[in-house]
């Protein structure tokens, strides 16, 4: 099983695989499913600015089109160049990871190291939010 520290090493590393030459911002994640499977991505900028696919998503939609659909907990690292700051998602990711959880129960961890993070809920980092059940 994959704890809350060794999934932040893994959003770290993830970061390597960032193709950000526009922004110059790096941002790894890495997800844990309810089945307890590993996902990772990286944001993928693009010469159309607007084509760009943030790490999140990335994970996100990796998990989601190999049938994992149920999210436990996301970590994410991100900052310019080689520094890494406390890198939040962006409003359409946190959107996204809303699509693929109960927002209580999603634990979204947010830091610069194995031992630097915090954690929330998306409930926190989205509240009052929109989601699938809306739509029943
Ligand atoms: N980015 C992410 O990967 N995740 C976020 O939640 C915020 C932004 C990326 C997108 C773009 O490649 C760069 O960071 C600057 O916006």
């Amino acid at each position: 099983m994959i704890d809350n520290k060794q999934l932040m090493g893994f959003a770290i590393a993830a970061r390597h695989m960032a193709y950000a030459p526009y922004s110059g911002y790096r941002v790894g994640a890495a997800l844990i499913t309810e089945d307890d499977q590993l996902f990772t991505g990286s944001n993928v900028e693009n010469a159309s600015y607007g084509a760009t696919c943030c790490a999140e998503r990335t994970a996100v939609f990796k998990a989601v089109s190999e049938g994992h659909l149920k999210l436990k907990t996301i970590a994410i690292s991100g900052g310019k160049g080689d520094e890494l700051n406390m890198a939040f998602p962006c409003g359409i990711c946190r959107q996204v990871l809303r699509e693929f959880c109960d927002p209580k129960k999603l634990k979204v961890l947010v830091g610069t190291s194995s031992e630097d993070y915090k954690e929330y809920s998306l409930q926190e980092l989205l509240p009052e939010s929109f989601g699938p059940e809306a739509l029943e």
